[in-house]
């Protein structure tokens, strides 16, 4: 049955269109660099994700205006087959019987679906993570940390089961290469494959690339406004309000006046309690002064925010309860920087957040807006 041996004979035909191709390696570099800074990245690459990300919402939509407005077989009607056809397909493979198939096979065609499915389900959950936990982005006003934090586990499982699927998705190449002699990698480069079918070919279909770069055009356009009219609006939980001049001229002396919402009301009732004995300093102030500090500290403690510093900073240390630099979580992320530079001119001491952190002051904390400055290292 398999005409296989003739392919060298046959004349070649195109196959995979230039649209297709350009897609597949694209989509291929944008996954690889979404996958790495992803599982393995910093602070650092969180902006090379979020520019990833991005590429792969855009390389998504054009894939699916191409798979109707494409070449013949591009377009998504060539692949998609119903169950006994596919049942039939894993059927000839497990007998290692190998029906020839020019464009997606049905269980290859199943994958181009699984893939674009599973990537579009990551983008999603990574919005609502970026939303919950950064509050940034378009879902930032509506989305709770908790939530983001409980879509981060289903985000990452998604990435999991997405690598999974390259897996499968990789052994299905090497089993057309290797059983059916197929040249897949090539046909994907080059667009060509030998022109033998062992199924009738599918309805010849004219690539309508005006027609699909007009359309991508309008939705990408329009969905920019949308999405940054959404991303504009304060996110849930946010401080939007200055901190009050007040606070700032009396606990902005010695370091910066750390954001209000970064201690809960017991540390800042603490701190407040022994002013005389402020880490080994006197920082004393009028009882009205001390009183009116309080009443703005309890008023605007971690508990009434919803960032992730009001929720990471909020459980500390019994061994040291005043000071955010014991939290685990501080000692974690902070765990690589050397000592002496902390100590160093520019930084001072490691309470010094705003000396790397640019939106400290505004109790924000993006990774986006880390730097150590350049003379801490000297
Ligand atoms: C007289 C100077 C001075 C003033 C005024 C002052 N502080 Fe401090 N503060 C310090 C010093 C010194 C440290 C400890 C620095 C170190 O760890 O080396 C500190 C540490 C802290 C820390 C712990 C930082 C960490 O390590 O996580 C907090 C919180 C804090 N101050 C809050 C306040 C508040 C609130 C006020 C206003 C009521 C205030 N400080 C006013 C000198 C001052
Ligand atoms: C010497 C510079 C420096 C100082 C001072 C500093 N940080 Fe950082 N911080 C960093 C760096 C660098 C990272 C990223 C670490 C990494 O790459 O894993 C970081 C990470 C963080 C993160 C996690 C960011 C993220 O998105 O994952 C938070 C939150 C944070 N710091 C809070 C603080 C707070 C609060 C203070 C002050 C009490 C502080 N930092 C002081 C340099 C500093």
């Amino acid at each position: 049955m398999p005409p296989i041996d003739s392919t060298k004979a046959s004349p070649q035909m195109r196959v995979w269109d230039i649209g297709v191709r350009v897609f597949h390696w694209s989509l291929l570099l944008a996954v690889s660099v979404a996958a790495m800074t992803g599982f393995f990245g910093s602070p650092d690459s969180f902006s090379i994700h979020l520019i990833a990300g991005v590429a792969i919402a855009y390389l998504l939509l054009f894939r699916v205006i191409w798979g109707f407005s494409g070449s013949t077989f591009a377009r998504f009607r060539t692949f998609i087959f119903g169950p006994s056809v596919l049942i039939a397909r894993a059927k000839d493979m497990l007998a290692g019987r190998h029906t020839r198939y020019l464009g997606h096979n049905p269980l290859g065609g199943l994958m181009v679906f699984a893939l674009l499915g599973v990537l579009a389900l990551i983008l999603m959950t990574g919005t609502v993570v970026l939303g919950g936990t950064l509050k940034q982005g378009p879902l930032a006003f509506i989305t709770s940390y908790a939530t983001g934090g409980l879509v981060k586990e289903i985000h990452q499982a998604l990435a999991i089961g997405l690598v999974g699927l390259i897996g499968l998705h990789l052994a299905g190449v090497a089993y057309e290469t290797v059983l059916g002699k197929e040249k897949l990698m090539k046909a994907m480069i080059t667009g060509d494959k030998p022109a033998v079918s062992d199924v009738p070919l599918p309805k010849p279909a004219l690539a309508r690339p005006i027609v699909a770069l007009v359309l991508l055009a309008v939705i990408s356009l329009s969905s920019i406004f949308v999405i940054a009219s959404f991303a504009a609006r304060p996110g849930l939980g946010v401080p939007v309000a200055t901190v009050d001049p007040h606070y700032v001229k009396e606990c902005g002396a010695c370091h910066v006046a750390y954001h209000p919402s970064m201690g809960t009301a017991k540390l800042w009732e603490g701190i407040l309690a022994h002013l005389d004995q402020h880490f080994g300093e006197d920082a004393s102030l009028p009882e009205a002064t001390r009183a009116a500090l309080a009443t703005y500290l309890a008023a605007n403690s971690a508990e009434h925010f919803d960032t992730r510093i009001a929720h990471v900073l909020a459980k500390a240390n019994p061994d040291d309860p005043l000071r955010f630099t014991a939290t685990r979580f501080w000692t974690r992320m902070h765990h690589e920087i050397p000592e002496s530079v902390f100590k160093s001119k520019p930084v001072g001491f490691k309470g010094a957040c705003n000396a790397c952190h640019s939106d400290a002051k505004a109790g924000l904390f993006a990774p986006q807006n880390i730097d150590i400055p350049e003379g801490a290292f000297k």
